[in-house]
């Protein structure tokens, strides 16, 4: 049983990884799989939320009750987040967006030209969209709570906080230890203003729903209706 800590939230969340498209074939992207946004989409759906769920390209079962909406690109997922936002009351950004796209899309197959020499790429940088959205007048003014993930393979805490003071958000949820994608298990670490909290390994399910309990936790109070 869970206790309906989100009733009348709206909730929208970012999950999976972004492909950015070179040709009609190829493309780069990273080994999210989307299990923690999933599962947090599920536990934010079980407090009782309205939720949104969009994801890159990923192998989740979308969870039941939870509106789930498929983008590619980063930009692809901008776009639909920044719509979606306008009426969520909060934010959690969990995709492993892909800080970078090919300069130019080509509308053929890239072929090999017989010189022996491999194309040359460019690349230009994607937006932030969690930084985005942080910055829309909502999420300044607390009506949109936005909170931040980050993968760091060293010094954790000081990465963390320097990235929530960065990406201005209320509260970063760095993932602790070894790199885990695709795992069942993780360890979370809250970083908000007043410091440092640590949540025990556990399945990222569970960490979901004790992650959902500390978001509910920090919403303005509601007034009563
Ligand atoms: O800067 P970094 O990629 O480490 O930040 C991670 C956090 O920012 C995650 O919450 C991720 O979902 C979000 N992010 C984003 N758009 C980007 C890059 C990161 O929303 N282009």
């Amino acid at each position: 049983f869970q206790p309906k800590v989100l009733a009348g939230q709206r909730v929208l969340v970012t999950a999976g990884p972004t492909f950015e498209a070179l040709d009609p074939i190829r493309g780069i992207t990273n080994h999210s799989s989307g299990k923690m946004g999933f599962a947090i989409a599920r536990a934010a759906r079980e407090a009782g939320a309205e939720v949104t769920l969009i994801a890159g390209p990923v192998h989740q079962t979308t969870p039941r009750g939870v509106r789930r909406v498929d983008v590619l690109s980063a930009q692809g997922m901008l776009e639909s987040t920044l719509g979606n936002a306008q009426d969520a009351t909060v934010f959690v950004a969990t995709a492993a967006v892909a800080d970078w796209r090919p300069a130019s899309h080509s509308e053929q197959k890239i072929k090999k030209d017989g010189s022996g020499q491999p194309p040359v790429l460019h690349f230009v940088e994607n937006p932030d969209i969690l930084a985005t959205v942080a910055k829309t007048p909502r999420a300044q003014s607390g009506a949109l709570f936005c909170v931040g993930f980050a993968a760091e393979s060293e010094n954790l805490v000081a990465h963390a906080s320097a990235k929530r003071e960065r990406k201005g958000i209320p509260l970063l949820v760095g993932n602790i230890g070894p790199l885990t994608f695709g795992q069942d298990h993780n360890s979370l670490l809250l970083v908000d203003s007043d410091g440092v909290r640590e949540l025990p390994r556990a399945t990222k399910l569970a960490l979901a729903r004790q992650l959902v309990a500390e978001i509910a936790a920090r919403l303005p109070a509601r007034r009563p209706p």
